[in-house]
């Protein structure tokens, strides 16, 4: 299976890492790319950012390179990831714009039938995005505001964070035992 995994410039790096290191544990695939705006939250949010990119570093695609095989659709993948989603990166999605390699990849994702994934993170929503919410599930997105529920019991940071990351494996069609299930 192959997945790419794009990051934007939205709080809830750690949701990206997370993910990342639960597809690895898979032998899933990979193929990253991160925005300069992520980057930059990234140093805010996650103080062993040095060792993640590192440990992934083969599998960072630069966002400005429009001649990576990620920007072509005839490229085959199975699905796109992006989260966290930063709202300029989901307007740009749900209106075709493609100014980095994460929308052409993601509106490739959409022309080609594949699932794309978009992890929204902002509170609260004003018109516009929402709109562009609509427009972006209209367009075959799955669009999941990272919403984490309590029913689950959370005890810490990670369980709440494995929510979020357990519902994006859901999507993804990966088995997975991040929090326990209403009703199981
Ligand atoms: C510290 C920080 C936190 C931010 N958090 C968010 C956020 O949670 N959601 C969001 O949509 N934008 C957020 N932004 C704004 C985006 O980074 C900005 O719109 C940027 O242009 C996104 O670009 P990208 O999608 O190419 O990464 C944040 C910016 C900074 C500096």
């Amino acid at each position: 299976m192959r997945v790419v995994v794009g990051i934007t410039g939205a709080s809830g790096i750690i949701y990206a890492i997370r993910l990342l290191e639960e597809l690895e544990s898979r032998g899933i695939e990979l193929f990253i790319i991160i925005s300069d705006r992520a980057r930059y939250i990234m140093d805010l949010e996650c103080k062993d950012k040095k060792k993640v990119i590192s440990r992934f570093a083969k599998r960072i695609h630069d966002n400005n390179d429009f001649s990576s095989p990620l920007a072509s659709g005839s490229f085959r993948i199975d699905s796109m990831v992006i989260v966290p989603c930063s709202l300029k990166t989901l307007s740009a999605v749900a209106n075709g714009y493609v100014d980095t390699l994460i929308s052409r990849c993601a509106i490739n994702c959409l022309k080609e039938g594949r699932k794309l994934i978009l992890v929204i993170r902002e509170m609260p929503l004003d018109l516009q995005t929402l709109r562009n919410m609509v427009k972006a599930r209209e367009a075959g997105a799955v669009v999941m505001p990272a919403m984490p529920a309590f029913y689950h019991n959370p005890k810490t940071l990670d369980d709440i964070i494995d929510f979020v990351v357990g519902k994006i494996l859901d999507q993804l069609g990966i088995d997975h035992e991040l929090f326990r299930r209403w009703g199981e």
